[in-house]
């Protein structure tokens, strides 16, 4: 594994004169555009549930939305994901550790992380529907990914000049001091194909909209494992890049 040294010391760059910025505190949000291809797969599973000719089973006894229907994700959906975002979910980790370091980490030669999935789930909300403010517990890290948005949304968007907040999830982190120096919450305005990683301790919410039409997303809880990879060995269960000095 890497030498990387236990630090949590802000080292500025003293060779230069440019003026730097740090943003050491809080969650990290990670951002990215998934696939057309893996969009389509994952809204045909919920498409051919509606028909009849794939079933999936109901997910809402684990969850808190006040939502038409939770699905949980089929095993070739769990599969279709981690194929496509498991490098995006290494990045995150390594990144998350660099800031908690805040030196550069890296992978050791022999060490790889193994993610596994802990709960996969589709949302499928409908006009009135929403999310209150929650936690997803027993992982690490969670995930938004959203694959249908009413067009009538979009116009109820265009139309509300009140405080945005329709159809929108909210996060919201530590207390509320300071809005300008010190955020503690922000929204994101969802859109096909956008996909979120954020720590599955962040608090967030979703708030209800009135157009017709489905707005559905899917999330997944994650944890990790560090592996030796000459020895194929779990070195340490769950929560190793909260406890090693190295990644
Ligand atoms: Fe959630």
């Amino acid at each position: 594994m890497s030498e990387t040294k236990q630090q949590t010391i802000l080292i500025p760059n003293r060779e230069t004169s440019e003026s730097q910025l740090y943003s050491p505190f809080g969650p990290l949000i990670g951002y990215k555009k998934l696939s057309d291809e893996l969009v389509n797969t994952l809204n045909e599973g919920v498409d051919n549930h509606e028909k009849g000719s794939e079933t999936l089973e109901d997910h809402s006894d684990y969850l808190v939305g006040k939502i038409q229907e939770e699905l949980t994700f089929s095993e070739h959906h769990v599969a279709a994901v981690m194929r496509e975002l498991i490098p995006f979910i290494k990045e995150y980790l390594v990144a998350s550790k660099s800031r908690e370091l805040m030196v550069p980490a890296e992978l050791g030669k022999n060490t790889d992380i193994n993610v596994a999935v802990d709960g996969a789930w589709f949302v499928r909300s409908f006009a009135g529907d929403f999310n209150p403010i929650h936690t997803h517990t027993d992982c690490l890290l969670s995930c938004i990914g959203y694959l249908n948005i009413p067009e009538e949304l979009e116009k109820e968007w265009e139309n509300d000049s009140g405080y945005p907040c329709v159809g929108l999830t909210q996060f919201v982190f530590g207390a509320p001091t300071d809005s300008f120096y010190a955020p503690c919450h922000f929204f994101i305005k969802p859109k096909v194909g956008d996909f979120y990683l954020f720590p599955a301790s962040l608090q967030h919410m979703v708030y209800p909209f009135k157009s017709k039409g489905e707005r559905r997303s899917f999330s997944m809880n994650f944890i990790f494992n560090l592996i030796d990879k000459k020895n194929k060995v779990l070195t340490k269960p769950q929560k190793v890049l909260g406890e090693y000095g190295e990644v």
